[in-house]
């Protein structure tokens, strides 16, 4: 499956979606991209393309679609009309796969099947940051006057896809699942490298130093900022906005550090994933 460029802002969440969702019959060597929104969804999404790419050419003799941007299905599986999982059942493995739902909302042959799970995680200072620029960026999403109104919104879940600790602390119980393997934003960004590397592991996809190198290159900020337009179209400059970490000390005040931090600390402190963010090292001024 090709994977479309999106952003997913555009939410096509109605229960009849949600019923036909249940139609679609994942496979064993389905990927599935699950993240909570502005966690660096199209950043992981553009990797995994590439690797599937490397794959279907050399396991398949087919064509590399790395340059291909034709469209076949929208790749976030809970954005489109009623018929989309019928077409995606008729279209060929790997299919590659992204969500920002919660486990418990997605189709139960996703577990059933053990289909790969690539659960990726932002810390949520800077989640908040990124979703507060996209909010007022995207004429779709409600937007806010000022930080201070979304930031309540967003502690109060008030935000589409629901509320960031509830999404962490229910793949919290994922995490320790064979198919499933977490990374985060931060980790990526430190070492794209060695992210790419263990992605590919986790895929059985075996990478020669030059397409590792490629791969990372096409996935880096910059490159992935330059081609916005033509991947992304008018979403793109909203997109890809700064790509870093700490971008949340230019907005939060110490009110809303300390708000942040005692829910982190309640909500998934001690998780495996609360852990894995390694809170104290990117949300501690
Ligand atoms: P910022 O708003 O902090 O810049 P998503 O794809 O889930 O909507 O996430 C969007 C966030 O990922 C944005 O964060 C965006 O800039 C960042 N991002 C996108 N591509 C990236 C890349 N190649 N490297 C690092 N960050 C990237």
């Amino acid at each position: 499956m090709k994977i479309a460029r999106g952003c997913g802002a555009v939410s096509g969440r109605s229960p009849e979606v949600f019923r036909a969702m249940e139609s679609l019959e994942v496979r064993s060597d389905d990927i599935i991209l699950a993240g909570y929104p502005k966690s660096g969804t199209n950043w992981v999404g553009q990797i995994l393309s590439d690797l599937v790419a490397i794959f279907e050419k050399k396991t398949q003799n087919k064509e590399s679609s790395v340059n291909d941007e034709e469209l076949e299905e929208f790749p976030y599986l809970e954005i489109g009309d009623t018929g989309k999982y019928e077409r995606m059942n008729k279209l060929p493995s790997p299919r590659v796969i992204f969500t920002h739902l919660l486990p418990e909302n997605l189709p139960k042959s996703i577990f059933k099947n053990k289909a790969k799970i690539l659960l990726l995680i932002r810390n949520p200072k800077d989640v908040a940051t990124s979703f507060y620029h996209f909010s007022n960026g995207m004429s779709p999403l409600p937007s806010y006057e000022t930080w201070d109104d979304f930031f309540i919104a967003f502690m109060t879940k008030k935000m589409p896809w629901g509320c960031y600790f509830e999404y962490l602390s229910e793949w919290n119980k994922y995490a320790d699942d064979e198919n499933v393997m977490t990374i985060t934003y931060e980790e990526l960004k430190k070492n794209p490298v060695l992210g790419v590397e263990n992605i590919a592991a986790f895929l059985g996809i075996s990478l020669t130093e030059k397409e590792l190198q490629s791969v990372v290159e096409r996935s880096s900020f910059q490159s992935m900022k330059k081609n916005a337009q033509k991947t992304h179209g008018a979403f793109g400059n909203v997109l890809f906005r700064k790509g870093g970490i700490s971008d949340w000390k230019n907005l939060f005040s110490e009110d809303q550090n300390e708000k942040m931090d005692k829910a982190f600390e309640e909500h998934i402190g001690g998780t495996k994933l609360g852990i894995k963010l390694k809170y104290e090292v990117y949300c501690k001024a």
